[in-house]
């Protein structure tokens, strides 16, 4: 048993508490909002995450987790996570390091001697190194290591518990050696489950992240560049995608094409590693990721020139029903979601839009108070000219054509995930279109 603190409890650092505390650690989250941590300590998590509310339950209930905003208790433990948000700075690519510097700062006063700081959150290369220097400025004894997360958000417990890879940024000689045997203590059971551990330097554990990233990202755009050839050629980008996928080499998953990535990593992500390598001289090499960024930001337009062709070149006044606001299924989170985005872009452009969505209604009201809200897809879709489909929530998948059509005022469905199955809802009536198919 290790005793530790995790320093931002937002999707990434209360799943990692309370997951931490599973595997019998004393932990103790830190968050500076102090209206999440009453929440997280009454088990009410502050956001939907399949799995947490379970997960966090039990971890009060074992004794072995509670939150604070209280700096000063972390004095005395072992282990430090940092986990805050390194969102996008404003009207920049580059990331704002604001969250991570005062964190780091906030803790040094209470580091003990054998104290060992674990970075967590994406930061660009070199954060690690400046801020090694933080801690032992502060604390000569204690140590940090670089430990990216890779986990998604739907999946968030799961990649947590079983991940696929761990790394460890460490620094050279005695030092590292120390940080890697706590660090082996902490993820004592994940490691013993055969997880592929690899080892390196600040760099380069940096440099993981971004680059993951950025291949998750490239995968997605490459398959949505085929999605812009189909659509001018006559072709069909999810039978390409199957036969591609077949190949090992390519491999079938992050191949579906639709309305593109968003959420707070990959498109903040991709933009900080640009800024970064720019400040590094070596901007060339990660020119190709502009692109990436165009050809899904594309996308969205994409969806509302479908939408605009299906009513002869207006939507103006038209009743839309979207379902889905959140950047993916299983998640509430609207940031930077091509759903509400192209809703708010229909809205805007003159449509009278009502949507939905099973869990990102509470998140998207308070971005667009602006857009009328219905709580089920029946509701939403009342008298509406066109669907859109623009997140693969599994309900929406599941809808009946048949009955769906009988709400409706036009049987026109544009899907924009290629998430439904297109020859019955044909069967049933509806005008189906779709990105990347005919
Ligand atoms: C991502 C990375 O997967 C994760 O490893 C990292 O730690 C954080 O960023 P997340 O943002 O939770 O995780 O979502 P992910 O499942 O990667 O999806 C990102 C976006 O890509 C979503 O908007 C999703 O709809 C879209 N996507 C994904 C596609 O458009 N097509 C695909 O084939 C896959």
């Amino acid at each position: 048993m290790t005793t530790m603190t995790v320093i931002g409890c937002g999707y990434l650092g209360a799943v990692h508490a309370a997951c931490m505390a599973t595997l019998g650690h004393d932990v103790l989250g830190i968050d500076v909002d102090a209206g999440k941590v009453d929440q997280l300590n009454r088990g009410v998590p502050p956001f939907f995450e399949p799995g947490f509310p379970e997960l966090l339950a039990e971890a009060l209930e074992s004794g072995r987790l509670r939150f604070t905003s209280d700096m000063s208790q972390a004095t005395g433990r072992r282990v430090h996570f940092v986990c805050v948000g390194t969102p996008q700075k404003r009207n920049e690519y580059a990331a704002d390091l604001a969250y991570v510097d005062s964190a780091v700062n906030a803790l040094a006063p209470h580091l003990s001697p054998d104290a060992l700081v674990v970075g967590k959150s994406t930061v660009p290369v070199g954060t690690a190194a400046r801020l090694a220097d933080v801690v032992t400025e502060a604390q000569p004894g204690a140590m940090l290591a670089w430990n990216p997360e890779f986990l998604r958000e739907g999946f968030a417990v799961q990649d947590t518990l079983r991940p696929d890879r761990i790394v460890y940024g460490l620094p050279d000689g005695v030092p590292g050696d120390a940080a890697k045997a706590l660090l082996d203590e902490v993820y004592g059971n994940a490691l013993t489950a055969g997880t592929p551990l690899v080892v390196t330097d600040y760099a380069t554990a940096e440099l993981v992240k971004a680059a993951a990233n950025s291949f998750l990202a490239t995968k997605i755009s490459f398959i949505n560049a085929m999605a812009e050839v189909c659509e001018a050629s006559g072709a069909d980008v999810t039978k390409l995608a199957d036969a591609i996928g077949y190949d090992p080499r390519i491999g079938r998953r992050f191949l579906n094409a639709g309305l593109g990535f968003g959420g707070g990593c990959l498109p903040k992500d991709i933009r900080a590693f640009m800024a970064r390598a720019g400040e590094l001289g070596a901007d060339q090499a990660l020119a190709f990721l502009r692109e990436i960024d165009s050809i899904n930001m594309r996308r969205r337009v994409r969806m509302v020139d479908l939408a605009r062709e299906f009513f002869g070149g207006s939507i103006v006044g038209r009743r839309v029903a979207v379902l889905g606001l959140a950047f993916k299924p299983n998640s509430d989170d609207i940031r930077d979601s091509p759903a509400l985005n192209v809703a708010a872009q229909m809205k805007l452009q003159g449509a009278s839009v009502v949507v939905t969505d099973p869990q990102a209604v509470a998140n998207a009201h308070k971005a667009w108070p602006d857009l009328e809200y219905a709580d089920t897809a029946q509701t939403a879709a009342k008298d509406a000219d066109l669907v859109m489909v623009l997140t693969e929530w599994d309900e929406y998948r599941k809808l009946d054509p048949v009955e769906f059509g009988t709400i409706v005022a036009g049987r026109r469905v544009l899907d924009g995930r290629n998430a439904l199955n297109r020859e019955v809802w044909r069967a049933a009536g509806w005008n189906y279109r779709a990105l990347g198919r005919q």
